[in-house]
């Protein structure tokens, strides 16, 4: 019979008592949210993947909107955009395993030429990023001469090239005042741009991008929260609607929404944006009463521990960028990085 060495799931070893015994310590950890019943079919993937990223000198970049699973158990770094690209440019390791979505990956690849950048899914990708080709930026600049193009990370290499300067969610407001221009144009995502004029005197010219999965949310949703669960205090991620923003009580990029959690403690939060975040940030912060809205991003959720095993058994799914495109997406993003 034939046999192929591309089959993830002979090359899973089963649930053994060895195993069992090994990964203890990480079910441990997330025993309050993942059920007993499930560790089995999560347990002998996650042993494997720790064993192979030690072989293949890698590291698992994880975004705060993976579910719990690959968040706590296999995952290296933790973290919002920011934070991943940093890590990303600065880790020492051949290998990266971006568990994430497309646009992280090229960052990280632009940011560390040298390594190897590998996406469990290629298809995972993002509606922000969708929304705004390099083209579209040509255009924008040939209408707004001189007026700084600031670029939100969720967009692809191409647009990235085209721009002044990158932002996140956590420092688009630094970003924009650093430039010392009465206006600027903030791209692709239309509420964190209307939400950064709320914070600034700059003007701020904008696109129509939307992220699939905040835009859902709506001021009903928050009343309903507040109803049901008397002294809830909302946090919402700033790709939020305006009036979803207005109704909640902070913003903050996903990292902001879990250092305001961290430094004020409240008794109840619900936290206006993916599904995994408050289950991943529940396990930090067991005394306090998460409320738990579950908009999922189908991008993130692409990203599954079969998918990371198969990239690190057979170092697939390795993600390019062209260089010339990388060396004018790679400025943009440094630009941001040398701000804050
Ligand atoms: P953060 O930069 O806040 O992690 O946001 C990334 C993202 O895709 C939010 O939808
Ligand atoms: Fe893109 Fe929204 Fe998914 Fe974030 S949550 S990756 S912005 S689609």
């Amino acid at each position: 019979m034939a046999t192929t060495a591309q089959t993830t799931a002979s090359a899973v070893p089963a649930y053994t008592p060895a195993i069992a015994e090994a990964t203890r310590p990480l079910f441990e950890k997330v025993s309050d949210i993942i059920p007993e019943i499930e560790w089995p079919s999560f347990a002998p993937y996650v042993h494997e993947i720790n064993r192979l990223k030690k072989e293949r000198n890698a590291v698992i970049l994880a975004h705060n909107y993976q579910t719990p699973e690959i968040f706590h158990t296999i995952a290296d770094f933790t973290g919002d955009s920011l934070q991943l690209a940093r890590e990303a440019a600065e880790c020492d390791a051949d290998v990266i395993v971006q568990c994430g979505v497309h646009f992280m990956a090229e960052t990280s690849k632009v940011l560390a030429p040298e390594k190897k950048v590998l996406i469990p899914d290629m298809e995972a990708g993002c509606s922000l990023a969708a929304s705004i080709t390099g083209a579209d930026v040509r255009l924008l600049k040939e209408k707004y001469p001189g007026v700084p193009i600031v670029t939100y990370v969720n967009t692809s290499a191409d647009v990235k090239a085209e721009s002044d300067i990158c932002c996140t969610s956590s420092n688009a407001v630094q970003i924009v005042e650093s430039l010392g221009t009465d206006r600027v144009l903030m791209i692709p995502d239309e509420y964190l741009a209307q939400y950064v004029a709320t914070q600034t005197e700059v003007e701020i010219l904008t696109w129509k991008g939307h992220c699939e999965v905040h835009e859902r949310f709506s001021p009903a949703d928050i009343e309903t929260y507040r109803k049901s669960h008397p002294g809830v205090v909302v946090l919402a991620h700033p790709e939020c609607p305006p009036d979803v923003i207005a109704a909640a009580d902070f913003t903050g990029s996903t990292s902001g929404l879990i250092n305001y959690v961290d430094q004020k403690r409240p008794k109840r939060v619900v936290m206006i944006t993916e599904c995994s975040m408050s289950d991943n940030v529940a396990v930090e912060f067991p005394d306090v009463d998460f409320v738990r809205p579950c908009n999922l991003c189908p991008h993130m959720k692409r990203i599954t521990l079969p998918k990371i095993l198969d990239t690190l058994q057979h170092m697939r799914h390795e993600v390019h960028v062209d260089q010339a495109v990388a060396k004018g997406a790679r400025a943009s993003v440094e630009a941001m990085l040398a701000i804050i």
